[in-house]
């Protein structure tokens, strides 16, 4: 049976099993799919040792996705342009990057109706998350795509890897004053309970607000883009399972159905 894995560290609380075992039943695909634990320092051995023992694919989750760049032998253009990997496909030798995380952000956009052609885009934050979803957003043809980070220089140095005249950089405190189609929040802020400190102004009833941070309850940005008025605000559930479909086409050449995997993961996070 064909076998793959997502690495990581921690790793118990992976949904990729669930969903990849998902994808394979309704695709009629036969294979294994499992969670490996990588202490920090055995990344690329423990690599090396699946490769060996006939792996044919693997995802990569923090804090690897830079070091699996690292060994790749072959990437796409857009690990390339994120710096970072979560998908690895072993192909005759030869070991082949890519990342999925953001045509994962633009598939659930795109299935929750979220218009992206000629809309203003404002990407809160400039790390991993952020750079990753940048080339993706870009090549949907936003009017504008707007990157705010609170270390201003960071949103800078990044926006000069991206040689596109729509993204345009600000500080939290200094973007231009009028609402935007769509707020992403691409910061860690959630994770301890924050929220960037952007303007009210920024967002109306027609402000879709997207979090890539998800939980059981609203992320704190999500609450409080509803309390501002916006009506649509989606966390990052579907980008999870969006990134998840991206790596099953790649390795199994068929793209699964997402909406009833992300339906039946919603339920397990709300009875977790
Ligand atoms: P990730 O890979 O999840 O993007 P990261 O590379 O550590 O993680 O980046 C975290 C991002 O969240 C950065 O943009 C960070 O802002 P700085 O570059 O100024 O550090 C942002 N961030 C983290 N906590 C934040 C907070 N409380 N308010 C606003 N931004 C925050």
């Amino acid at each position: 049976m064909d076998q793959y894995r997502v690495f990581g560290n921690p790793i118990k609380q992976s949904r990729s099993p669930f969903i990849h075992q998902a994808f394979a039943k309704s695709t009629d695909q036969i294979l294994s799919y499992q969670t490996e634990f990588v202490p920090l320092e055995d990344f690329e051995l423990r690599i090396k040792n699946f490769i060996a023992d006939g792996g044919k694919g693997a995802n990569i989750t923090v804090p690897f996705k830079e070091r699996a760049l690292a060994i790749c032998d072959k990437l796409s253009e857009r690990a390339q342009l994120a710096g970072a990997v979560n998908t690895l496909s072993f192909n005759s030798g030869e070991i082949v990057g890519d990342n999925t995380d953001g045509l994962g952000l633009v598939q659930d956009l795109l299935q929750n109706q979220v218009k992206l052609r000629g809309s203003r885009v404002l990407l809160l934050g400039a790390g991993g998350a952020a750079k990753g979803v940048i080339l993706p957003l870009l090549a949907q043809n936003p009017s504008a795509l707007v990157l705010a980070n609170r270390t201003v220089s960071k949103a800078e140095f990044l926006s000069e890897q991206f040689n596109s005249e729509k993204l345009k950089v600000y500080g939290f405190d200094n973007i231009p004053h009028q609402p935007f189609d769509l707020i992403i929040n691409a910061t860690s802020a959630s994770l301890s309970g924050n929220i960037p400190p952007i303007s009210t102004q920024l967002i109306n009833a027609n402000t879709v607000c997207y979090d890539m941070v998800y939980g059981k309850q609203l992320t704190p940005f999500l609450a409080w883009a509803k309390q501002q008025g916006s009506l649509k605000v989606i966390d990052g559930l579907g980008m999870l399972v969006g990134q998840a479909a991206e790596s099953f086409k790649i390795w199994r050449d068929v793209m699964p159905e997402t909406t009833t995997v992300l339906q039946s993961l919603r339920i397990k996070l709300e009875k977790d």
